[in-house]
């Protein structure tokens, strides 16, 4: 390989990995995927939300479970919520958890 060709591919290498290393935004997923039923305060009092008669996730049948469960419910779906393991990788669904966690009411 001559040494542009490696400077331009090492240059893409960077680009493509660069979003790996930076850490993933729980509170900006929970807003763009998860307030449509739960709401920005986890509340579930939306629509779509009571329909459903989601969990206020502020309480404490929600904040009990321990991360592993949530994490089983927000991957592998539950019921009527669907299913995120296709789309969020394991490092999304940590930084939501630390979201929902910092919803508990005070
Ligand atoms: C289409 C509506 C909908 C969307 C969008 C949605 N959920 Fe849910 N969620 C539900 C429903 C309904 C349940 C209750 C499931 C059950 O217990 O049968 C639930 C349950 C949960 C629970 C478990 C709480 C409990 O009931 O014990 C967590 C945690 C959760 N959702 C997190 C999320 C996160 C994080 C997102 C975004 C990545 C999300 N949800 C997006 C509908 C939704």
């Amino acid at each position: 390989m001559n040494r542009r060709l490696f400077a331009v591919f090492s240059l893409f290498a960077l680009v493509l990995a660069l979003p790996a290393f930076a850490a993933p935004d729980g509170t900006a997923i929970f807003k763009s995927k998860c307030t449509s039923c739960h709401g920005a305060d986890g509340a579930g009092q939306t629509p779509a939300g009571k329909m459903m008669k989601v969990k206020d996730l502020r309480s404490d049948a929600v904040q009990k479970q321990t991360d592993l469960e949530l994490t089983k419910v927000i991957s592998g779906g539950k019921g009527k919520m669907p299913a995120y393991g296709k789309q969020l990788s394991t490092a999304d669904v940590q930084a939501i958890i630390v979201h929902i966690r910092t919803l508990k009411a005070k």
